[in-house]
């Protein structure tokens, strides 16, 4: 493909949908970073705004314009991103490593004594969004109704009613929020000096759900299947959080949680060789996969010799990943749990039996089916707490969150697990 195509390929993103994706690292770091001739706005979208695309089409949810960070450039993209860097950046890593733990262990609590797990649908799926639920201090109502939208929107049900119901929890934790504010990134949104509208902080917290969920999901999927596909070695192998975080790199390099996502629009048409040209407003993809996996295997040994950070799975540029400290931290707290609660843990198939799905977007995994030694759930306080996070509305410390006398948090987010997993 590359050798008749060169660096950026025609592609068909789904039927009726035209674009070229980007599979060349050098064109990928320069067209990221030249503002001048790509934009991130999809009002820029010819074909979408000519009408010439389906409202049904299965990407214009992703693609479509949206008062975000994503799809903003200059001032409006430095005002939103600003409000969410400094909103979420307050969540300390400690505490973040401490919630994520928490929600894994109880997670886990759900599966253990089975002795075997779908560590995909049952754990890393399900892990991000409940971590994101706690730090926007989401009461348990609302965390509940919003990640049941959430996952009927993964999985197609009755996506327009999903989307309503997740809009509408967002919508009532905000007004919520300026009636008690509370130590967590909703508040902080509400109250930043960009004097964001109610619709612009929805459209931040789901933008930060969004890009949050899947992707991290996919890391530590990822993660877990490259921990135990390690030839003559296993799981024991990550002892410490360097092995881990070395581990969490050549993942990256080798398996980009996104694939071919976002779309950036060339102001003006751009000639790309053998007579062909980029017509201005024509989405182009970034290709993260394919641009990492050409140079790592262009640059085998450069790349061999260290623990190379230089793959472009957090994006290139004014967009790139501002959470990506905060993704590395919710990914190994959740491998960590996994690989140190669960003994003797194995894939349950042949590592070439695991399955992907192929979309216009990116390549979804299916499952990771894992079996182990069946545990004991943690012990827990025998006193059912009234919240479902370690608090609605924690306040910041530098500790680690640990358990007050008399309500064990693990003990009420497992009872939200139970009511989210029964659909009650
Ligand atoms: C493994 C997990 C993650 C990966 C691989 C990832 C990757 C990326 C990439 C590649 C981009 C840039 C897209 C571009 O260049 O246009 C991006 C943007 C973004 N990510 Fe992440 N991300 C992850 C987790 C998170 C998390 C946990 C958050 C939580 C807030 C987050 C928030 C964002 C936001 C808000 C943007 C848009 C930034 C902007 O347009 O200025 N991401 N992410």
């Amino acid at each position: 493909m590359r050798a008749e195509h060169g660096p950026v390929v025609p592609v068909e993103i789904e039927p009726g949908v035209r674009g070229w994706l980007i599979t060349d690292y050098s064109t990928f770091l320069s067209w990221c970073r030249d503002t001048n001739t790509f934009s991130h706005d999809p009002h820029l979208w010819k074909d979408y705004t000519r009408g010439l695309i389906d409202e049904s089409a299965a990407v214009v949810p992703m693609m479509a314009p949206r008062p975000n960070a994503l799809f903003n450039d200059g001032a409006e993209h430095q005002r939103y991103r600003r409000a969410i860097v400094d909103s979420f950046g307050t969540v300390s890593e400690q505490r973040l490593a401490s919630v994520t733990r928490e929600v894994a262990d109880s997670l886990i609590d759900t599966f253990c004594e089975r002795g075997q797990a779908d560590l995909l649908n049952e754990f890393a799926r399900l892990l991000p969004l409940l971590v994101m639920n706690v730090v926007f201090g989401m009461d348990e109502q609302r965390a509940l109704a919003f990640a049941k939208a959430s996952r009927d929107l993964w999985t197609g049900v009755d996506a327009e009613r999903a989307n309503a119901e997740a809009e509408r929890a967002l919508s009532e934790t905000v007004s919520e929020k300026h009636r008690n504010p509370g130590d967590d990134v909703t508040t902080r949104l509400v109250q930043h000096r960009a004097a964001l509208t109610d619709e612009e902080v929805i459209h931040q917290m789901l933008l930060m759900v969004t890009a949050a969920n899947e992707p991290t999901a996919n890391l530590i999927n990822s993660t877990l299947r490259a921990a135990l596909s390690e030839e003559g070695h296993g799981p024991d192998l990550y002892r410490t959080d360097a092995e881990l975080g070395q581990l969490v790199d050549r993942v990256l390099w080798q398996d980009p949680p996104i694939t071919n996502y976002p779309a950036m629009y060339p102001r003006v048409d751009i000639p790309v060789g053998g007579g062909r040209t980029i017509e201005a407003g024509t989405p182009v993809l970034l290709g993260f996969a394919a641009a990492n996996h050409f140079f790592a295997r262009e640059n085998a040994d450069r790349i061999a010799e260290s623990a190379n950070r230089a793959h472009v799975a957090w994006g290139a540029g004014p967009h790139r990943c501002p959470a990506r400290d905060q993704a590395v931290t919710i990914t190994t707290a959740a491998v960590r749990a996994v690989l140190s609660r669960l003994s003797d843990l194995r894939l349950a198939v042949p590592q070439e039996e695991l399955r992907w799905n192929l979309t216009g977007l990116s390549w979804v995994p299916v499952a990771l089916p894992t079996s182990f030694t069946p545990q004991n759930p943690l012990p827990r306080a025998t006193v059912e707490g009234n919240h479902w996070s370690p608090s609605a509305s924690p306040r910041e410390t530098s500790e680690p969150n640990r358990p007050t006398s008399g309500r064990s948090p693990l003990s009420s987010l497992s009872s939200f697990l139970g009511k989210l997993l029964r659909g009650s």
